[in-house]
């Protein structure tokens, strides 16, 4: 792809993958460069990354307003100067949204129902990027690790160092999501640019699971024996009525040519063996 991209939130873990792929074709926009509406873009670029979200699921039950402000208002400004400088606009959203109603995963025309504020100002963004520019990228997402940016860690690295100071750790045996690796959302993203499609897109790793099996796949990989066991109900205090199943099937990648994302645990290894941790 020989486009210039523009990439909002780089500082963040989804971001920085975007910045490590593209290399020099990137431009980085920090939190510093906008102003509070976002009224402009710089105009050199041709498509448009906004990785920008307050990703607080817990915090945004109370934080509502910054909540709604980063994942609902902005991207909604920030598609409004992209459409004006005619540029693409890529924007992710999250699986979590589709909410409590099947126990099935979601496929990508199931209707969102969220439950919590954090999934609600994370649908209200679509609605906003949708209404602000005529042909956008949508991707929902969920449960990414991989490779952090500098002084940050990501799910595999917390887990890690829970492994590494404890015998046994607690895991929830109930929520079902689809653990996935930046770089495919990343690879996943570029395809479908280079394909030259719009639309909203469930962007996960092949295969649903519980968060104690990815949890157990971590420690497993970095051969650590410490035991992982279901939580005991209520023994994770949570303020957000997060859904059991944020779990997505990816329905309309495969209608794309039949792009197709790695089996969750096959990536999970393999991104695993490829860093330091
Ligand atoms: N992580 C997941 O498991 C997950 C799951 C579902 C969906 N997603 C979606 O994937 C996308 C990327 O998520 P991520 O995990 O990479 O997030 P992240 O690591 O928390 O990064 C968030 C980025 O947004 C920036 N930011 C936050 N509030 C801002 C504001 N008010 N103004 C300007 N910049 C602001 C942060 O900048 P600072 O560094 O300056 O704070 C950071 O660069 C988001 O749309 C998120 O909702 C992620």
């Amino acid at each position: 792809m020989t486009s210039r991209v523009l990439v909002l939130g780089s500082s963040g873990l989804l971001g920085h993958a975007f910045m490590r792929a593209l290399g020099s074709k990137a431009t980085a926009v920090s939190r510093q460069d906008l102003d509070g509406a976002a009224t402009k873009l710089p105009t050199d670029d041709d498509i448009v990354i906004n990785c920008i979200a307050h990703t607080q699921v817990e915090a945004a039950e109370d934080e509502i307003e910054q909540s709604f402000y980063a994942n609902a208002f902005l991207p909604g400004c920030l598609a409004a100067a992209a459409a004006r400088n005619h540029q693409r606009f890529v924007h992710f959203s999250s699986t979590g949204c589709y909410g409590t109603g099947q126990s099935d995963p979601w496929n990508d025309y199931a209707e969102p129902v969220p439950t919590t504020q954090h999934h609600k100002s994370k649908l209200a963004g679509e609605l906003e990027v949708r209404h602000a520019h005529p042909a956008p990228l949508l991707l929902r997402i969920g449960w990414l690790y991989g490779q952090p940016p500098e002084g940050r860690r990501d799910f595999v690295e917390m887990i890690a160092a829970q492994a590494r100071s404890t015998d046994q750790i607690y895991s929830d045996p109930s929520q079902t999501g689809n653990p996935t690796c930046v770089d495919e959302v990343v690879l996943q993203t570029m395809h479908l640019l280079a394909q030259d499609v719009s639309g909203t897109y469930n962007c996960v790793a092949r295969g649903a699971a519980r968060r104690i099996d990815y949890v157990r796949e971590i420690v497993q990989s970095l051969n650590l024996d410490t035991e992982v066991v279901p939580a005991p109900e209520g023994h994770f205090k949570r303020r957000a009525a997060v859904s059991p199943n944020e779990a997505a099937v990816n329905m309309k990648l495969h209608f794309c040519n039949n792009l197709v994302m790695s089996e969750w645990d096959a990536a999970l290894r393999r991104n695993i063996a490829e860093r330091n941790i």
